[in-house]
């Protein structure tokens, strides 16, 4: 079926393994999903997705997304957490099959490439934003949500896990493959492609094109009340979107929203692992795509 076992011995034996399956790599446990499930989720129109490489700012864009098509309800948002208003979809939970029965509209999430994604999604063309973030920063927010995470142990440090990151063996990896498929359809009319360092340069302006793109109007109040809502420190704190729910089952020690910086990567990356990522973007560059990280 295409599907071949990894081997990655820096992620220690208690790790979930790893398969390749199409180009990507992707945890064992979720691939029989990916490859058996996915392609054939019904899609509606009415959906609307949001996709990402993870920790590009996925729950920050969701939390954004769903409070613009739900009348800025913050109640009915503080009610449940994102995970379960805004299912993720290859997850376990709450299930591909949880999801395709839920009742319209649905809030779809997912770490999928385009090419993973379900074959209705160009048939039905719902609303899908993809958001993508400086890899630097990313692999920096990878590694510690991996260091997070019970079910993955990794044994080296830093330096070692960029260098899986640039080699694209990390979850989801490649990272520059994952990206350029979503940037390469960014003119299409259902999709929308946004940057975590545009939210944080310029969240006003970057709301109100998410919001044009999703067909709904918005106050300068609720656009005010928005900004503030999803402050870093308000997310932080707010236990509907901070995966506190998560601690002592999926997480241990560590906070999900970590920082929430741009350029925090500085800390962390020497100037020989910058090189390799800045040689990665350059890659990218002939197809208009730049990346800002500090
Ligand atoms: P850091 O680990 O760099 O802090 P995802 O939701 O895709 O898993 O991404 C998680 C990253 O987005 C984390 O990055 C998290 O702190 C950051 N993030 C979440 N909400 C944010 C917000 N309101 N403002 C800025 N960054 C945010």
């Amino acid at each position: 079926r295409g599907i071949e076992e990894l081997d990655v011995p820096l992620f220690g034996r208690r790790s979930r393994v790893f398969c390749r399956y199409r180009g990507y790599v992707l945890p064992s446990d979720i691939v029989n999903t990916v490859v058996n499930d996915i392609p054939w989720f019904e899609v509606r129109p009415d959906d609307t997705w949001v996709v990402s490489f993870p920790k590009a700012g996925t729950t920050w864009l969701q939390e954004i997304v769903y409070l613009i098509c739900n009348d800025f309800d913050y109640e009915k948002a503080q009610a449940t957490t994102i995970e379960d208003r805004f299912p993720f979809l290859e997850f376990p939970y709450p299930g591909v099959k949880v999801v395709a029965q839920s009742p319209p509209p649905r809030f779809i999430k997912t770490h999928l490439p385009f090419s993973l994604l379900p074959k209705q999604l160009d048939e039905k063309k719902p609303k899908v934003i993809y958001i993508a973030r400086n890899p630097k920063d990313t692999a920096v927010s990878l590694q510690a949500f991996t260091k997070m995470i019970n079910y993955v142990t990794f044994l080296g440090n830093m330096e070692d896990f960029a260098q899986l990151f640039v080699e694209g063996t990390v979850f989801y990896g490649p990272w520059e493959k994952h990206v350029k498929e979503a940037w390469d359809r960014r003119d299409e009319e259902n999709i929308l492609f946004v940057t975590y360092e545009d939210l944080h340069k310029d969240f006003r302006g970057t709301v109100q094109d998410i919001a044009r793109f999703l067909e709904k109007s918005m106050s300068e109040s609720q656009l005010r009340a928005l900004e503030v809502h999803c402050s870093f420190s308000l997310m932080q704190s707010n236990d509907s979107v901070n995966y506190s729910w998560q601690q002592g089952v999926l997480f241990g020690e560590g906070q999900f929203m970590r920082k929430g910086k741009v350029g925090d990567w500085k800390n962390h990356l020497s100037s020989e692992m910058s090189d390799k990522f800045d040689a990665m973007v350059t890659s990218l560059e002939p197809s208009g795509l730049h990346f800002v990280d500090s």
